[in-house]
């Protein structure tokens, strides 16, 4: 059971009846509850176009944490005591009447609980009523109270560099900084926020994190799930928005880091814009050499016949859009200068997961004969974000015997080995930050103005010039050749950890 508890607090989900509260929020909160990290006072209310009672909406999310909690099916004595904090209300998010409701219902909490709850407001809608809700909230002064009203707000952030600049330039003027959640759900993965610890908490590592010890850095994120019924909003996004501005930037990030004084949210997030901000800006020519993009084809996926990206429902035809990204980058500071690091990301692809490998420099002098060394591999250290939560370092080792015959071996940090409570989901961790006041682990407008300045050129060259090729790889593939071209070119090859049956 958990001692750090926030204040008594309301959770307004705009959103309520959607995909993303049924699979994420709603488990997400039950399971926060379950392992007593709610306040005595919560309730959360629901809210949008559908009409719906409370006990409707009860059942509803009864049923999404029956499906998709990672605490399976809700024990009946604790979902009735859950349930009693569960509330529906209908609204339209143009109608100023929507906003009064929401007040009254926040004061007769307060009433009732003789107290000043924290209210968070959490957008889990379409973007385009970003701008309408966070006005009308602000018009209708339920945001006054910088210290205990917050907004939550989900990607994507914009659809470019200007209008994430108009969105940060609206919440600016309605919001205190410090009231604004943007949420990568990355950054709230048990392993994502590993990264930190294990780069800032450990002494060994900070000597050869650096271009004179590393060679290059690959960040993977593949999966083999296509676009499903997400073909309205994919298909004006793409891999590139979607998932490098965003997630794998992030990733990248919390790797190339430098060290921060102290771990305030400010002092992490200004570490992370730097990086940003050191990262080599690309021109045209860089684009066609550094940026491969990739649709996919129909094909087979474990044994069943899966359709290519253009006859996805919802998706246009002859749709110019990336369902595969592949990129050099490089940061363009002391530590790094001259270390590619290569991200890709792709849908329908063999395998999903979420790696990062960093590969260091071979031995300068190699001194076993070649007859021992056939199997070589230089040291390789391996994150492993999902499914398989491990960290492990490659080593050459001598293999048992009476000759001297070298090969590969890992030195693993497995979570399934070491712990046995279950890992929280990234959505229990980013709430209750939320509701504790703590952004460290949300992106900051800064820092999703710098992803998007330094993504531009290659989104605008892309929308420019229509891929001819499109679509470029087959369902099961790791993606179009052009992506194997891009890191063979320099004498490397895409990592990918065999999945051992731990299929996601
Ligand atoms: C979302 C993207 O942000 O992340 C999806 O919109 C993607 O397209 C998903 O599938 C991947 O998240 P996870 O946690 O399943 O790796």
């Amino acid at each position: 059971m958990s001692t750090i508890k926030s204040d008594p607090t309301i959770f307004i989900i705009f959103g309520g009846t959607g995909d993303l509260n049924s699979r994420k929020l709603a488990p997400a909160l039950y399971n926060l509850f379950l392992d007593g990290w709610l306040p005595q006072q919560f309730s959360i209310i629901g809210t949008g176009r559908t009409k719906l009672t409370d006990e409707q909406f009860r059942a509803n999310l009864l049923e999404d944490i029956n499906n998709f909690s990672r605490s399976g099916k809700a024990v009946k004595a604790k979902w009735d005591e859950f349930e009693k904090n569960i509330y529906y209300q209908v609204s339209d998010a143009k109608d100023a009447e929507t906003y009064k409701e929401f007040g009254k219902r926040v004061e007769a909490h307060n009433a009732e609980w003789k107290t000043r709850a924290n209210v968070i407001y959490y957008l889990a809608v379409s973007p385009s009523f970003f701008p309408i809700i966070t006005s009308n909230l602000a018009k209708a002064k339920l945001t006054t109270d910088v210290e205990r009203t917050r907004i939550v707000i989900e990607k994507p952030f914009g659809h470019d560099l200007e209008s994430a600049k108009e969105l940060n330039k609206l919440l600016a003027g309605l919001f205190n900084e410090k009231q604004i959640y943007h949420i990568d759900h990355y950054l709230g993965k048990e392993t994502v926020q590993n990264i930190m610890a294990f780069r800032f908490a450990n002494s060994i590592l900070e000597p050869i994190w650096n271009r004179n010890y590393i060679e290059h850095v690959q960040i993977s994120v593949t999966e083999q799930l296509g676009v499903e019924d997400r073909g309205d909003y994919y298909d004006g996004a793409g891999a590139m928005r979607d998932m490098i501005q965003n997630h794998l930037l992030q990733l990248l990030c919390l790797v190339a880091m430098e060290t921060p004084v102290n771990f305030n949210a400010d002092e992490i997030r200004n570490r992370k814009v730097d990086v940003l901000h050191a990262m080599r800006r690309f021109s045209p020519e860089d684009v066609r050499m550094s940026a491969v993009r990739g649709q996919y084809a129909k094909g087979w996926m474990e044994g069943k016949e899966v359709p290519g990206y253009r006859e996805e429902p919802k998706v246009d035809p002859n749709s110019n859009t990336e369902t595969f990204a592949a990129i050099k980058f490089f940061v363009d500071n002391w530590r790094w200068q001259g270390v590619p690091f290569y991200v890709r990301t792709g849908k329908r692809l063999h395998q999903s997961s979420s790696v990062i490998s960093i590969q260091f420099k071979d031995v300068p002098h190699k001194v076993f004969p070649t007859e021992a060394t056939e199997s070589w591999q230089q040291n390789r250290l391996i994150i492993s974000i999902q499914p398989e939560m491990s960290i492990r370092l490659q080593v050459q080792a001598k293999r048992p015997g009476l000759d001297m015959i070298l090969n590969t071996v890992d030195m693993v940090f497995d979570y399934k080995g070491t712990y046995t409570n279950q890992a929280p989901e990234a959505y229990e961790t980013l709430l209750l930050d939320t509701m504790l006041g703590d952004q460290t682990l949300f992106m900051r407008g800064d820092q999703i103005e710098a992803a998007w300045e330094l993504i531009m050129p290659v989104l605008s060259t892309w929308t420019n010039k229509k891929s001819l090729n499109f679509p470029n790889y087959s369902a099961d593939s790791w993606g179009p050749e052009s992506a194997e071209a891009l890191i063979a070119r320099d004498g490397f090859n895409w990592f990918s950890l065999p999945l051992n049956g731990n299929k996601k």
